[in-house]
């Protein structure tokens, strides 16, 4: 088989160590570091000019300055934060030295300051928040409902209409499931796309086989959804439409808002999963007439294993609860909250709003740089609708590079590649795949992540070692010769096993 054919052959050398010294910068401008590491340094093959994180004195150095200054600016952030981040960003995981972080999509650093919100319910903080008959429970509780508060303000909500979650798998499945069980007597019909996540592509499947019907509507080649389409898939008994707000592979953003009217014209529920776009894009859910949406925490600086789902009040929506039990959050999701984690989201929410502006144009800035930089690679394209888009999502094709290849060249950056290679079979992925990339293409990419905490230094070494590493691994690439060479590819015939 051709893939077989190129991975054997592009085997990449073991010889390159790891190292990366610096991380992470606040969007307050302020920078720390976290400690220098005795082997930061990285070589690749017969690299010997890759520059950035390989020298550990300047590393310490650059840090010592760095926090020095730090120490003495009056920033009200400083004070609560050092600690914490010197604790957050500890070396030694017992992995080895850490490579750059461009994997934001699956997760994001915890900030620091959401950390300090954090660390008191651990110690004098314990009431349970639904204790309402003492002062325990009463002082837990107004700090849920504070946080509760600011997780709404992202979206214009109010926070009656906030229900905490353990995230957005789950968010996702209260309302995939939640609203058609609520409304199966008269409507069994839902809309959802073929881009999804995997939670709600398998819950909507999983309402299959409760007996309900399912539109999975395809996107076009730049990942949207198209408006007549979703229309002329409504009917009569629909009761939901669920389209994601901003992709989590190619980071193209929807148009909620137009998606929004369709469905308020034909009075069917929109939900969306914004789990990579709450706080990250304008969402107002008033505005664009959302219905029901889903967040996790941990995609915007908070603690993993809390979420959220907006669910509208006025006029209300029904949702059938998924667990059974004390009736907590309005009945929609019984168990006792989390007040450590739905404190930390909070905090969260209130900084992705008081950092908006400088985190929009810090990821836009640095989204610019490395597009640029990986584009002027030959033979790469960027996936995606190059406007409608998160710029801190930059998902790229190097065709004739298999993208595990390059992934294993690229152990010194923490990445994800465009295919879904949970399963040995190496799945290409199905989001890049309703785009109209084939299976080579698709597995030729790579999604790269950036976020508050990216520094410039980090993108110039990226595109850097991408741009050499391309080059490396094409050289051992039959294919990119026979390119070279002028033949065809499409008139090659295969053999198989
Ligand atoms: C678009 C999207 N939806 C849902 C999820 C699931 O979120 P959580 O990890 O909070 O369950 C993710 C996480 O990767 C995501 O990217």
């Amino acid at each position: 088989m051709l893939r077989q054919r190129v991975t054997g052959l592009a085997r990449v050398p073991r010889s390159f160590r790891v190292g990366v010294s610096n991380r992470p910068l606040l969007s307050s401008g302020i920078r720390w570091y976290s400690k220098p590491t005795s082997n930061a340094a990285l070589k690749f093959a017969d690299d010997a000019a890759l520059k950035t994180h390989t020298d550990t004195e300047a590393a310490a150095r650059e840090q010592t300055e760095t926090r020095a200054a730090a120490s003495s600016s009056p920033s009200e952030v400083i004070g609560s934060t050092t600690s914490a981040l010197q604790n957050a960003y500890a070396e030694n995981t017992g992995f080895g030295t850490r490579p750059i972080y461009l994997d934001m999509q699956a997760t994001t650093p915890t900030d620091p300051r959401v950390l300090d919100t954090m660390l008191k319910f651990y110690t004098g903080l314990y009431g349970n928040p639904h204790s309402n008959t003492h002062a325990y429970g009463w002082e837990t509780n107004k700090e849920v409902e504070g946080a509760r508060k600011n997780v709404a303000n992202v979206i214009n909500a109010d926070s009656k209409e906030i229900i905490f979650t353990s995230g957005a798998t789950e968010a996702n499945n209260m309302v995939l499931k939640g609203v058609p069980r609520f409304y199966k007597k008269s409507k069994k019909h839902i809309i959802t796309t073929r881009t999804e996540h995997k939670c709600v592509l398998e819950a909507a499947r999983a309402m299959l086989n409760e007996g309900f019907d399912v539109t999975f509507l395809n996107v076009n080649n730049e990942g949207l959804v198209n408006l007549k389409e979703l229309e002329e898939a409504i009917r009569p008994d629909t009761c939901l439409v669920s389209v994601m707000a901003v992709n989590n592979e190619i980071g193209v953003m929807q148009p909620l808002k137009e998606i929004g009217d369709v469905c308020k014209r034909h009075k069917v529920y929109f939900h969306t999963d914004a789990a990579q776009a709450y706080g990250k894009v304008p969402i107002d859910v008033n505005e664009m007439n959302i219905d029901l949406l889903s967040v996790s925490s941990h995609k915007i600086y908070g603690p993993k294993g809390v979420g959220a789902v907006f669910v509208r009040r006025r006029p209300r929506v029904r949702l059938e609860p998924i667990f059974s039990g004390g009736g907590q959050e309005r009945g929609l999701r019984s168990g006792t909250l989390a007040p450590p984690l739905v404190a930390g989201f909070g905090e969260a929410a209130r900084l992705v709003v008081q950092e908006n502006e400088a985190d929009v144009a810090h990821i836009k800035r640095l989204s610019e740089k490395l597009t640029r930089g990986l584009l002027a690679i030959p033979d790469t394209s960027l996936n995606g609708s190059p406007e409608h888009r998160y710029p801190g999502c930059v998902n790229v094709s190097f065709a004739y590079v298999e993208g595990e290849s390059l992934l294993m060249a690229m152990r010194d950056i923490a990445l994800s590649s465009g295919s879904a290679c949970t399963s040995a079979s190496l799945e290409p992925s199905y989001v890049l795949h309703a785009i109209g990339k084939d299976d080579a293409l698709a597995h030729s990419s790579i999604r790269f992540g950036i976020g508050r905490f990216t520094t410039e230094e980090e993108v110039e070494y990226v595109v850097d070692a991408i741009s050499k590493r391309v080059k490396f691994l094409r050289e051992l690439s039959p294919l990119w010769e026979m390119v070279q060479e002028g033949i065809d590819l499409n008139s090659i015939e295969w053999s198989g096993h």
